[in-house]
């Protein structure tokens, strides 16, 4: 984040900032949340366009920072009063991830990437994928996922053998209630431009 130290103001915001980036955003918790999925160590909750203010501003706090993080610019959803938010909130209250959906009809594969000794990988490639100009029929587009950087890839207590996954039981719920009545396959969501470390998680959670 850019700011001028001498600017009171800018100084506020960057203190802001960087508590949030450290800290996370917390979530005290509403009257008419709606709890799509329970764990033992947190919950889902869903927030659509239409639900009041105060889960709106929640959503756009979470997506300012999650934006910020990815080096995203207002990305405009497609569909805006057709996108599902899920929001991981943590025993502590806190927002450790977030999951933004849309609906979509077509998605393009991403072509697997040549390897030898001269190929660089996935990472120093960073987001140049090569996909298919061929379209193929999906339902549901992920536009944005993210963990809070301490949650990430974590095992919990080892002994009880739990890993954290916090993206995986995001996108397991998101598959269970993006259309009501039916689990939506692997093969129907799509990921939008993914990062290095999206692009990793997606293959693991496809299985591609
Ligand atoms: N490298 C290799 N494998 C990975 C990675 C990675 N970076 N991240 C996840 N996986 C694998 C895990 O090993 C795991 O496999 P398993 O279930 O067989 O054990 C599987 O994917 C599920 O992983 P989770 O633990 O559920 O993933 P996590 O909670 O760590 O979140 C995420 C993954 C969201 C990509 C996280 O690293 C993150 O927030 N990164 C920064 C933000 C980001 O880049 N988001 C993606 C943007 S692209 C988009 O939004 C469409």
């Amino acid at each position: 984040m850019i700011y001028a130290a001498s600017n009171p103001e800018d100084e506020l915001q960057h203190v802001q900032h960087h508590h949030r980036f450290v800290e996370g955003i917390k979530y005290t918790g509403w009257k008419k949340e709606r709890v799509v999925a329970e764990f033992w160590d947190g919950k889902i909750v869903l927030v659509l366009p239409r639900d009041p203010s105060y889960a709106i501003r929640k959503v756009e706090d979470v997506q300012e920072l999650v934006d910020n993080e990815l080096g995203f610019q207002q990305v405009v959803p497609k569909y805006p009063n057709k996108t599902k938010t899920l929001l991981f909130i943590s025993d502590e209250k806190k927002v450790v991830g977030c999951l933004i959906a849309e609906p979509i009809k077509q998605a393009f594969r991403v072509l697997s990437e040549p390897t030898g000794p001269e190929t660089p990988s996935s990472k120093e490639c960073q987001r140049a994928w090569q996909c298919s100009d061929v379209p193929e029929p999906a339902v549901c587009g992920i536009s944005r996922i993210w963990v809070f950087r301490l949650k990430r890839r974590k095992r919990i207590a080892r002994r009880l053998k739990r890993r954290k996954r916090i993206a995986r039981r995001l996108v397991d719920t998101l598959r269970n209630c993006f259309m009501f009545g039916c689990f939506l396959s692997t093969n129907e969501i799509a990921f939008s431009d993914p990062t290095p470390d999206g692009k990793l998680f997606a293959t693991k959670y496809c299985n591609t």
